[in-house]
């Protein structure tokens, strides 16, 4: 089926999540590695749970109450200033190195590029337009309009409304693969970012319609 929409995924597709290490280091030496993973994985596994309990709260609250759970399992205690810079970090995070370019190159190409992502719409147009990627999508889909986040099929089903695309012919394009899944369940087809080849894909019996390496790959 040929691709009319492509959906990206932001954090850890677009934008990269490891951008908060330069500040944890800063602030908790040889612990921000540790503190990054659980921080990030803490903040995935609220987002399931508050799906599941359609207990629906904004992302940004979602990644303040991980961090809270990581700096408590860590033993760290922070000043309320050192507290407000990390949280600030996740506004100012930096793109992956492959994808400007490539995203500016498919823009000239037939399909519409959304952002797509569990994160507010102002919250993600403002990080994308600090990382110099807003100018060149058609817009940016928020779940938050659902009140559950990814890998519900309703955020899945309202990106392909709100973009006007059957959703055969929307494609995810994500680094994360519950996300690829999760797409994929509901109908969209998957392209997985494997950007570390030591990053397995979740073993559930259905594959990435393409896995491709970094995001430059989509432009042939
Ligand atoms: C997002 C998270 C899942 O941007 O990475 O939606």
């Amino acid at each position: 089926m040929p691709i009319q929409t492509y959906a990206f995924d932001v954090y850890g597709t677009l934008i990269d999540t490891d951008g908060v290490l330069i500040f944890l280091r800063q602030i908790t030496g040889d612990q921000a590695e540790q503190i990054s993973a659980t921080w990030r994985s803490k903040q995935l596994e609220y987002s399931f749970r508050r799906g599941l309990m359609q207990q629906y709260i904004p992302f940004p609250l979602v990644t303040a109450e991980a961090l809270n759970y990581a700096l408590a399992v860590h033993k760290v205690r922070l000043t309320e200033s050192e507290h407000e810079i990390l949280l600030d970090s996740y506004l100012s995070l930096p793109a992956f190195p492959d994808a400007l370019a490539a995203i500016k190159a498919l823009a000239d190409g037939a399909q519409k590029l959304f952002a797509f992502s569990n994160g507010p719409k102002s919250t993600v147009s403002a990080l994308l337009e600090q990382a110099q990627l807003l100018p060149y999508f058609d817009g940016v889909v928020s779940v938050e309009a659902t009140q559950v986040f990814k890998p519900s099929p309703v955020v899945y089903q309202h990106f392909a409304e709100m973009t006007e695309t059957s959703i055969s012919t929307c494609a995810l394009v994500s680094g994360n693969s519950f996300d690829v899944l999760g797409a994929k369940a509901a109908g969209m087809q998957g392209i997985w970012v494997q950007r570390d080849a030591q990053t397995v894909f979740d073993p559930w019996g259905v594959s990435p319609d393409r896995v491709i390496e970094d995001l430059g790959a989509l432009i042939t």
